[in-house]
């Protein structure tokens, strides 16, 4: 019977592992030079976290299960709930603003996709305990800072912002009614994922009265600065939707100060899925063929609260190494990450088992002060072994000779330049790289 990796889930071979470290590696760097410090949590959670704060989109893509005590668990499809679990009990303790990061890794029982799979890495970035916009303004900086990191332009991906605090005023003012309102953005939230003819089918089953209905299209088309005029204008006098809608415009002015402007778009068509969020939203998009949101996050208000915390809110958002692997794909921005030997260490003739044991002794020495070596197991002509030196992508070659032990010299090989120069052993140890003089 063959067995291979479950539906939607990974093999990493080294080649992608290296592909994922890469990811990663700059994910940790970016959190840090912007004050983040790191958290985890348990890999699984007690299903009602989820059920009860993440809304229906995420429910239907839990793997869950009871436990050998009848608990009904589920594997984490996403990390805000246990933030939001772990900063409430801590809550009075924890230095404010809470600046945290995290990279778990989540599954969602999703129809495996491009760009979504069922396991996947997601970078999270949350401040908690800051109210003012300006930590939105900092949680969607982050996110571009590590765009800007691996090499994408404002040419290759967007961050489309919107806010669902200017969408409910602006329902509130048109007669919505609060219970509505989930369903409302649950159904926007579809708009970019449906043809024009099924979105406006889907409005029709809201059952809200026509004059309602135009709205909601007209609502999903603002865009661009044009877009916030127009929600301006929506919001009249009426002083908590001015309020909203400025601080959307301050967020805008905040973005451009700090110098991520050409990045970012207003986009009321952005509403987002999960139920917790109360403020501005935002996600990013990548600008060639891949169609699916690379990063999304947004403020939420209430959440610490529906855990049993202080009313204390948090913005943050999500970005998996699945999309930002294939943008990197798409725009040949991932650097040649084939395995590099520092130093490949061979014996000038391997019908003398003493070279051999210097050869030995000669890496061990080498990796014992941090360089990467490599030799060759087999006892084989110089030719293959440099053959094997050449496929690991050795910088250099030492060659272990005769005149190694008679008078502790090696000949050493630059394998970019072809320059191949006898020196002291001691002093190749000390610097393997030093520059090496034609003869
Ligand atoms: P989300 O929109 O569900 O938000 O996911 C955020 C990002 O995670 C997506 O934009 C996408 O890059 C990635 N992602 C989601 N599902 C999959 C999947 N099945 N396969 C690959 N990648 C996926 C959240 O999860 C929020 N908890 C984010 C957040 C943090 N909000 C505030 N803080």
């Amino acid at each position: 019977m063959k067995f291979k990796a479950p539906r939607g889930m990974r093999d990493y071979y080294p080649d992608a592992m290296a592909a994922r470290n890469w990811i990663m590696e700059r994910w940790h760097r970016v959190s840090l030079r912007n004050g983040f410090e790191e958290y985890d949590g348990p890999i699984m959670e007690e299903l009602d976290l989820f059920r009860v704060k993440s809304g229906e989109g995420i429910v239907s893509e839990l793997f869950h299960f009871a436990d050998r005590g009848g608990r009904e668990m589920a594997i984490r499809p996403e990390m805000t709930p246990t933030l939001a679990r772990m900063v409430a009990a801590r809550a009075n303790a924890l230095r404010k603003p809470i600046k945290w990061y995290s990279v778990p890794r989540l599954c969602r029982a999703e129809r495996p996709q491009r760009g979504r799979l069922r396991e996947f890495f997601q970078w999270n970035i949350d401040i908690l305990g800051e109210d003012d916009i300006l930590a939105d303004a900092e949680c969607i900086f982050v996110a571009i800072d590590f765009f800007r990191d691996i090499g994408l332009t404002p040419e290759q991906v967007v961050m489309k912002i919107s806010s669902r605090s200017v969408l409910a005023a602006i329902l509130r003012i048109n007669g919505f009614a609060e219970e509505r309102l989930e369903a409302v953005y649950a159904t926007l939230d579809k708009r970019d994922k449906l043809a024009p003819e099924e979105f406006s089918k889907l409005i029709e089953t809201l059952g809200v009265p026509e004059p309602q209905e135009q709205l909601l299209l007209k609502l999903g088309e603002a865009k661009g600065p044009e877009g916030i005029t127009m929600l301006g204008e929506m919001v009249g006098q009426d002083p908590e939707g001015n309020q909203e809608v400025d601080n959307l415009e301050r967020l805008f002015d905040l973005l451009g100060d700090m110098g991520v402007g050409p990045y970012c778009l207003f986009d009321m068509g952005v509403v987002r899925g999960l139920a917790y969020y109360t403020g501005p939203v935002f996600e990013a998009f990548g600008k060639g063929g891949l169609q699916r949101a690379i990063c999304g996050g947004g403020r939420y208000g209430e959440l610490l609260k529906t855990v049993g915390g202080p009313p204390m809110s948090g913005v943050g958002f999500g970005s998996s190494d699945v999309v930002i692997a294939d943008l990197l794909k798409e725009f040949n921005l991932l650097p040649d990450l084939s395995p590099v030997t520092a130093v490949f260490v061979i014996d000038a003739d391997p019908r003398n088992p003493t070279l051999f044991k210097r050869v030995l002794s000669i890496t061990a020495e080498l990796r014992r002060r941090n360089i990467t070596a490599s030799y060759s197991y087999r006892r084989q002509g110089i030719g293959k072994q440099f053959k094997q030196a050449n496929d690991r992508n050795a910088r250099r070659v030492i060659i272990v000779e005769e005149a190694t032990l008679t008078d502790n010299t090696v000949s050493v090989k630059d394998m970019g330049t072809g320059v191949q120069q006898p020196l002291a052993l001691e002093a190749v140890l000390d610097d393997p790289f030093q520059p090496l003089e034609p003869a």
